[in-house]
């Protein structure tokens, strides 16, 4: 995260929001990452936001050690004279995964809830407005987020970027049609030795997958089931990881297998990690032929999952799709840049954003490797085509081709970023216009990609 402020932390809560909420008699405050008794209590706020049970002193504490590396708000109620808030988000700069194997400067919003006391005011507004704001303070691209309801976002300019696929499959009509890998599937008895390896893993699969974003530590710790070993559900979580024919590990999942009664398992995983195709089959494969099993459920898959060209039986896999990536474009310059593109090609972009941040005209221009260049045309003369000559750039000599365009919200250009709908399906959806004849199929291959986004994980 180069291009981020490293002091993200450190710069005063945003003036609106302070203003929105003092009017409400609420106070609208960051909190101080030394701060550990507040932090901890606004970690029992959060759990209590999400109607999780109130959290055990080891888990506060494990919380309270992620949340001094975030920027955390809360707004308090001097009312209650509690301390506790009634309103909490947790903000931080991270990179989100892009196509061409790079990675764009964006803001996560996390632990957005408001207590049911104090609902329905605007507080979930103006904290999520204020996060918009702290993130272009920051100095980030975009902004994103996972959600617990789908209507909660849209109306900030966020839209669904990456979906999640939830499958299960029907392990009586398992049968590998998959090649055999050289490698080997064995079980990480030594969790905390493994630990090294699985962060290098996860980093790689990140890289090659748009839609992911940077892992903090304490997640793959979890996974690993470091962080609590003695709990529930580490002792309930089996590791398996997958070495190539010299012995490299490059992938691992960590799942458990729940049992009702006397009958059969049903394997349940979440956090399968590969750096490698052939490490994915490996271990989807393993998964899949265990004994006295009668169902394997992945969640948080990718929705162009290799696995049903690696089974005779595809009806043996059921596949929920939903949302699960939320975007939020804020510089669509650094944006654009920031993805390699099918190209070349160029395309002006008319942005409307409700909330003023990323509204503009954009031309994208895209060389034959792929590679984008970005000018904002605001107050460019207009030629007869429509197009915009960039300000303070030299006009072309010889008559162009007339430019083709697009005319979309901030969140339509969200939804094609990472390449998950195409330009010409938000066009029939009426969320894009094309200013000119045959701009949407420059678009749908521009923007077209050979991977799904994809999030593997909830933040
Ligand atoms: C979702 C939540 C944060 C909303 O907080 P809030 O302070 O009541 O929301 P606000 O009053 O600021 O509402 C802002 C807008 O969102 C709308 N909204 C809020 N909650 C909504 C919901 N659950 N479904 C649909 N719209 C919702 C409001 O109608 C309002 O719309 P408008 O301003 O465009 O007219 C709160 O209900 C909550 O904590 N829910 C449980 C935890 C959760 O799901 N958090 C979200 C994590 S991703």
């Amino acid at each position: 995260m180069a291009g981020v402020s490293s002091d993200f932390r450190a710069f005063p809560a945003d003036p609106a929001a302070v203003a929105r909420l003092g009017g409400l008699g609420l106070d609208y405050r960051v909190l101080s990452p030394d701060d550990r008794e507040a932090l901890a209590v606004w970690s029992g706020a959060e759990h209590r936001g999400f109607h999780h049970p109130r959290p055990t002193p080891e888990t506060v504490e494990r919380e309270v050690a992620l949340l001094q590396e975030r920027r955390v708000h809360g707004v308090y109620d001097p009312e209650l004279g509690d301390g506790i808030p009634v309103g909490t988000v947790a903000s931080w700069p991270t990179g989100l995964s892009v196509p061409g194997g790079r990675s764009v400067d964006g803001w996560a919003v996390s632990a957005v809830t408001v207590a049911p006391t104090h609902r329905r005011r605007g507080i979930a507004r103006a904290m999520m407005q204020a996060e918009l704001a702290n993130a272009v303070t920051a100095g980030a691209a975009v902004a994103m987020l996972t959600a617990t309801e789908a209507t909660l976002y849209g109306r900030y300019g966020y839209a669904p970027a990456a979906r999640a696929a939830t499958l299960e499959i029907d392990r009586r009509r398992v049968e590998w049609a998959g090649a055999e890998v050289p490698g080997l599937v064995r079980f990480v008895t030594d969790a905390a030795g493994f630990r090294r390896s699985a962060g290098q893993i996860v980093r790689r699969q990140v890289a090659r997958t748009p839609g992911e974003i940077d892992r903090w530590p304490a997640l793959v710790d979890r996974v690993l089931g470091l962080d609590d070993p003695d709990g529930e559900s580490a002792r309930a979580t089996r590791v398996a990881r997958y070495d190539d024919a010299r012995g490299q590990a490059h992938g691992f999942v960590s799942y458990r297998i729940t049992r009702d009664g006397m009958g059969a398992g049903v394997v349940e995983f979440d956090f399968l990690a590969a750096a490698s195709d052939e490490a994915e089959a490996a271990l989807w494969r393993f998964l899949l032929e265990q004994d006295f099993v009668s169902t394997v459920r992945a969640r948080l898959r990718s929705v162009d999952e290799p696995l049903r060209w690696l089974l005779v039986d595809q009806r043996a896999i059921t596949t929920t799709v939903g949302d699960h990536l939320w975007l939020r474009i804020l510089d669509p310059a650094a944006a654009l840049e920031a993805r390699r593109y099918e190209g070349p090609g160029s395309l002006v972009l008319e942005l409307d954003d409700p909330l003023g941040h990323a509204s503009g005209r954009y031309a994208l221009e895209v060389s034959a490797r792929g590679v984008a260049e970005v000018q904002r045309l605001d107050g460019g003369a207009q030629d007869a085509s429509g197009a915009s000559t960039p300000t303070g750039a030299t006009a072309p000599t010889r008559r162009s081709k007339p430019a083709h365009g697009l005319r979309l919200g901030v969140d339509a250009l969200a939804a094609m970023y990472l390449g998950d709908a195409r330009a010409s399906l938000l066009a029939r959806a009426g969320r894009i216009e094309e200013t000119g004849p045959g701009s949407l199929a420059v678009a749908d291959r521009l923007f077209a990609t050979n991977r799904a986004p994809r999030l593997s994980i909830w933040f």
